[in-house]
C-alpha cells in the first residue's frame, strides 16, 4: 500500500465535475482516505509550487491555483503514485491518453484539472504540507 497526494484544481471545482473525477479515482482502486475543500492562499500555493518558482508560468500558475476552491486529497492503493499518474494522463491534455482524467476534462496545460505527486518521497512531503496524521482515516 502506498499513498499519493492529489489536488482537484479550480477549473474542475468551477465546472462542478469533482464527483466525476472522484468516480474515476475510485473505479481505479484508489481509496480517498482524506479530503478537504478549501481556497489556497497565495502564500500556501507559492510554497507548494516552490520547485517551479523560476519557470515563466509560475505567476500565472499561482493566480490560477488561488482563483477558486480546490479539493485536496490523500489517495491510497497499490503503487498509488504511479497509478494516479497513469489515470491523470500527461500534463498537457493534448498529449494525454484517451480515458485519462486530463484527456476527458482538462482545458489546457495550465488548467489541467488535477495534480498528483511525482514520487513517493514527494507524496510524503506534499501530504504533510496539507494534512495532519489524524485527518487521514483508512
Ligand atoms: P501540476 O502537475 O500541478 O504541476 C505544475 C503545474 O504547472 C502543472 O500541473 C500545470 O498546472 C502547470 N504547468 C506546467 N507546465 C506548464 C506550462 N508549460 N505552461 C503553463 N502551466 C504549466
Amino acid at each position: 500500500m502506498e499513498r499519493t497526494f492529489s489536488i482537484i484544481k479550480p477549473d474542475a471545482t468551477k465546472r462542478n465535475i469533482t464527483g466525476a473525477i472522484n468516480k474515476i479515482i475510485e473505479e481505479n482502486n484508489l481509496k480517498i482516505v482524506a479530503q478537504k475543500r478549501l481556497k489556497l492562499s497565495v502564500e500556501k500555493a507559492k510554497g507548494f509550487y516552490s520547485v517551479h518558482q523560476d519557470k515563466p508560468f509560475f505567476n500565472d500558475l499561482i493566480d490560477y491555483m488561488t482563483s477558486g476552491p480546490v479539493i485536496i486529497q490523500v489517495l491510497e492503493g497499490n503503487n498509488a503514485v504511479e497509478e494516479y499518474r497513469k489515470i491523470m494522463g500527461s500534463t498537457n491534455p493534448d498529449n494525454a491518453d484517451k480515458g485519462t482524467i486530463r484527456k476527458e476534462f482538462a482545458l489546457n496545460i495550465q488548467e489541467n484539472s488535477v495534480h498528483g505527486s511525482d514520487s513517493p518521497s514527494n507524496a510524503n512531503i506534499e501530504i504533510k504540507y496539507f494534512f495532519d496524521d489524524s485527518e487521514i482515516v483508512i
